[in-house]
């Protein structure tokens, strides 16, 4: 039985166990908080901040595994990877160095540039606030980051978080004080899909694309989040998407591992691509070192390949050898969260249906929750997420939402995502931005 260290506590981390343990893995869990869902599964944990590289390291040898998966991108930011190579332990994801292809905007966007992977928008990267009221005139419209990790909350739209460019100007200088620097990009039009590929840095597994929704509400309204729910279509595609657009994308994931390779050493883990569909075709929004929140629930459930010799083929640089299939199976995946997430979130207890208590048929990923005696409490994050599987989205959507309404406690999800409407928004979008031109035929 191959042993296996996994780093990490959350729904990301509780789906990546069940596929690792449905491959005959034996699980050594490393978490900051109890997962309940990863508890029951793993043959042994440890509590434990995810950036401790050598508390990770002892653990790995007390247990003498071999193998470690790194869920989230805080340990690989703090260079776990490394730690765990240096005593003989294989990793599915990059290490430190190569990790910046997340924690720095301005590394991937460089990256891409010396090597003319022309699907970046137009950007510019900047230490000083010298030139930059002239290039936020040149874009017109825009988005700005800080130059690190973020989890996605120091991004700041034109048109959304950004009125003017006073407001713009004066935001870069904001992030400037606690940011060596800031990127400003032209602001992108379109849909946005993540495609999400394990890599041993020569070879690759893409799974199917899906498309998440950051926004808090129904409707895409309010304050942008983690990610509130997630759906992946049945035909392998999204109903917005064509075949070419993906097979695109995927090109371009494996001219960015190729050109990492080149530049440094095989990137060995997850290239997750947050790409847009534009009038001017696949753009690059950012690239993640890791799964998808909630991403990851929607394509493991589906990988028909034992997900276990697939990391093991990773870290030992032979997932070349390895066929992936997955099911032809639409995916829904509805995220509950605490009544005021992501803003002024309040913790409490909560009751979570399950097949048995509730007759639910969704599976059940479990996030930021702690177990105590009593029973589940939320923390201040995502709670728990339900998936549904089903021939069609309509059927998915239906198992999904079934299960996150009988949440007891205070709670809401998104109730629109997965649904026919929604997705009509959708494919009406791209119709419009690009004149009806990429109808599917
Ligand atoms: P990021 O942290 O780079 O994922 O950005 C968070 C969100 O901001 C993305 O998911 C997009 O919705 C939006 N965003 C980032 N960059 C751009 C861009 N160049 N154009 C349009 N939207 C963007
Ligand atoms: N779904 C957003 C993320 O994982 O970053």
């Amino acid at each position: 039985m191959e042993k296996i260290i996994l780093v990490g506590n959350g729904a990301r981390e509780n789906a990546i166990a069940d596929a690792l343990i449905k491959g005959g893995a034996e699980i050594y869990a490393y978490m900051q908080l109890l997962n309940p869902g990863i508890r029951k599964s793993a043959k042994k944990y440890e509590i434990g901040k995810l950036d401790d590289s050598s508390a990770i390291v002892k653990f790995a040898k007390e247990n003498e595994v071999k193998l470690a998966v790194i869920g989230p991108e805080a340990p690989l930011a703090a260079g776990v990877v490394d730690a765990l190579e240096k005593e003989g332990i294989g990793c599915v994801g990059p290490t430190k160095a190569l990790a910046q292809l997340e924690t720095s905007k301005s590394f991937t966007r460089e990256l891409l540039k010396k090597h003319n992977i022309d699907v970046s928008p137009k950007f510019g990267v900047f230490m000083e606030a010298k030139g930059i009221a002239e290039f936020l005139e040149e874009l017109g419209t825009y988005v700005i980051k800080p130059d690190g990790l973020t989890g996605g909350k120091g991004v700041k739209v034109f048109g959304e978080h950004i009125m003017s460019h006073d407001e713009g100007l004066k935001y870069c200088e904001e992030v400037l004080e606690t940011h060596p620097r800031v990127v400003i990009e032209e602001k992108l039009e379109g849909e946005e899909f993540s495609l999400q590929s394990l890599t041993d840095g020569e070879s690759f597994l893409h799974f199917p694309p899906v498309q998440d929704h950051k926004r808090a509400f129904d409707g895409d309204k309010g304050p942008n989040t983690g990610g509130m729910g997630s759906y992946s279509d049945a035909d392998l595609l999204l109903p917005f998407l064509e075949d070419e657009d993906v097979r695109e994308a995927e090109k371009v994931t494996e001219r960015v591992a190729a050109a990492i390779k080149k530049d440094y050493r095989p990137y060995r883990g997850v290239m997750y691509g947050g790409f847009i569909k534009t009038a001017k075709g696949v753009k690059l929004i950012e690239y993640n070192a890791r799964l998808g929140d909630p991403e990851a629930m929607n394509v493991l459930p589906l990988l028909k390949t034992n997900f276990t010799e697939v990391c093991k083929a990773v870290a030992e640089g032979k997932l070349g050898k390895i066929d992936a299939e997955f099911e032809r199976k639409a995916t829904v995946c509805k995220y509950v969260v605490p009544e005021g997430y992501p803003d002024s979130p309040k913790a409490g207890r909560i009751e979570v249906p399950t097949y048995e208590k509730g007759g639910i048929k969704a599976l059940v990923y479990y996030a930021a929750v702690d177990e105590k005696e009593d029973g589940i409490y939320m923390t201040k994050s995502r709670g728990v997420a339900f998936v549904g599987m089903g021939r069609s989205l309509q059927e998915a959507e239906k198992i999904a939402e079934q299960a996150a309404e009988k949440v007891k406690g205070g709670v809401f999800h998104r109730k629109d995502i997965g649904t026919e409407n929604l997705i009509s928004k959708r494919i009406e979008h791209i119709r419009k931005i690009t004149g009806g031109k990429n109808e599917r035929k």
